[in-house]
């Protein structure tokens, strides 16, 4: 009986091993996968577009996402969700909104409701909020306007279960197509919920004292701005410079980027709780790269406004050549303001976090660049890496990834036009659409003598931050073999006052 006893003891202890073996391997293989983003968020399988929903609470960062879990392509859209505490490694969780009899969750954002405007609160647990779209599929088939309404869901959990509120929705649609994406913050001069909503070519402001009933308070944007496609996902906020409250107010747009396809532009100017009014009529461009779209920000962060895009671009998203799952996330950024020639401007960083997750480290100081064999230095690139330089004159200069295919991505500066760059014409798979395989340019805004740059590449990804943060470029490839060598040019002798590049540490962590 003993006898019988322990084998079963150990036949139960091999199984429980196998079992959580097993379990470490399925969420780790994805991993291995061409082309599998390293250090960026992607979904585990299937289709993913907007970052939706997030929101900091109790020291977890919740991700929500636009989510299609029968398929690679976009369909039936969900609200998929993971959850991290320190912006960098990320749980997945199991989906937070299911399409209903409303149509599907398309895009929307949470708030903490503190006060409990909502009533949604029970027995003192705080309710987390959703606010989002109903797309009804139905209403668009019949030939109506009005199948993009505005609807609630809450938690009273922190985010592990949603219920839809009864009342859905709470904003109906005034027959106006395109009416989506909304963005809601508390105001305090209003002492009211703002909601940013995006309607077709403008924003419209919607003020609530409780999430449940909304009033039109202000349009803003028709003639002003972008205006090469939809207005998309808007995001409103407030950042400090010199102890003066300066609003922003971003709106992504599809088609009519600086690049082609999506993108994000942003307005800066004042809110008196009514009314957006910008300082000026210029177009200003968040990220010049092609693949940074629906990028909006965090609430609940306090004076830190942290902000994340999609990384691609609706010209060719649904044809990128992944296998089992479509979509990747920026890295989360930091946001800022900065004042060049009397103009705000936003800067963007990746957070410090981002980081933490390069060990291995080569520093290199004072460096006169012509023609430089980086990986001769640092060994070949076997996953991310970070790249940073600094120098006290801006110069032509460019930095080649490439593989033993001859397959190679070219991120650079052009001073005659004082201009930076990033050419995928050779980074490998780029048949799929034809105006993938471009060379993409952003303006250098700084006026500063100096010069700096950080790159971050991933896998299938380049983001690159510049100029003080004011000029931001994200690009995605596809390259036949992951990129090994680095190379580092320039026709003018760059002077780097120093250059670090940083590998992503081992064993990797997810
Ligand atoms: C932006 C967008 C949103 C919409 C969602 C649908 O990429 O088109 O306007 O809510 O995607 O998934």
């Amino acid at each position: 009986m003993l006898l019988l006893k322990h084998l079963f003891t150990i036949a139960f202890a091999f199984h429980f091993f196998l079992c959580s073996a097993q379990k470490q391997a399925a969420t780790t293989l994805y991993y291995h996968e061409p082309h599998r983003s390293q250090i960026h968020f992607t979904p585990k399988e299937h289709w993913m577009n907007d970052p939706n929903g997030m929101v900091h609470y109790n020291g977890v960062y919740h991700l929500f996402y636009q989510h299609h879990p029968g398929s690679t392509v976009f369909g039936p859209i969900h609200w998929g969700h993971a959850t991290t505490r320190d912006l960098i490694h990320w749980q997945h969780q199991p989906i937070a909104l299911y399409p209903d009899s409303l149509g599907w969750i398309f895009s929307g954002s949470a708030v903490v409701d503190y006060k409990n405007t909502s009533g949604f609160g029970r027995q003192g647990k705080v309710p987390l909020v959703a606010i989002f779209t109903h797309h009804s599929v139905k209403g668009e088939q019949e030939g109506r306007s009005d199948y993009q309404n505005q609807s609630l869901a809450y938690s009273l959990d922190e985010g592990k279960t949603w219920t839809k509120y009864k009342g859905n929705p709470v904003l109906k649609n005034p027959g106006i197509k395109d009416f989506r994406d909304p963005k809601v913050s508390w105001n305090e001069v209003a002492d009211k919920w703002i909601m940013t909503l995006a309607t077709l070519d403008h924003i419209t402001f919607y003020s609530s004292p409780n999430l449940k009933d909304w009033t039109k308070e202000s349009a803003f944007g028709k003639e002003t701005g972008a205006h090469g496609g939809v207005w998309e996902c808007p995001d409103l906020f407030s950042l400090n410079y010199q102890g003066k409250k300066i609003w922003v107010l971003i709106v992504n747009i599809n088609p009519g980027g600086p690049n082609g396809g999506s993108g994000t532009q942003y307005f800066v100017g004042d809110f008196d709780g009514h009314q957006f009014t910008p300082f000026d009529k210029e177009t200003r461009w968040l990220d010049y790269g092609p693949d940074e779209y629906a990028g909006v920000t965090f609430s609940n962060t306090g004076n830190r406004k942290l902000f994340l895009g999609w990384m691609s671009n609706w010209q060719y998203a649904q044809v990128v050549p992944t296998q089992k799952w479509r979509g990747a996330m920026t890295v989360p950024r930091e946001l800022s303001l900065k004042k060049l020639n009397g103009k705000y401007l936003l800067a963007s960083t990746p957070v410090a976090a981002v980081n933490n997750l390069f060990g291995r480290s080569l520093q290199f100081q004072n460096m006169l660049v012509t023609d430089l064999d980086l990986t001769a230095k640092t060994g070949k690139l076997t996953g991310p890496a970070i790249i940073k330089m600094a120098g006290d004159t801006m110069k032509d200069f460019s930095i080649t990834l490439s593989n033993s295919l001859d397959e190679q991505l070219v991120i650079g500066f052009d001073k005659s036009r004082n201009e930076f760059f990033i050419d995928r014409t050779r980074s490998g798979n780029v048949g799929f659409e034809k105006d993938f395989g471009k060379r993409h340019m952003a303006p250098r805004f700084s006026t500063s003598q100096n010069f700096d740059c950080t790159l971050i590449i991933d896998k299938a990804s380049v983001e690159l931050f510049t100029g003080d943060g004011l000029t931001v470029m994200t690009a995605i490839f596809f390259p036949g073999e992951d990129y090994s060598n680095i190379r580092m040019q320039s026709k003018e002798e760059l002077k780097l006052k120093s250059l670090d590049v940083s590998f992503q540490k081992q064993p990797k962590q997810y």
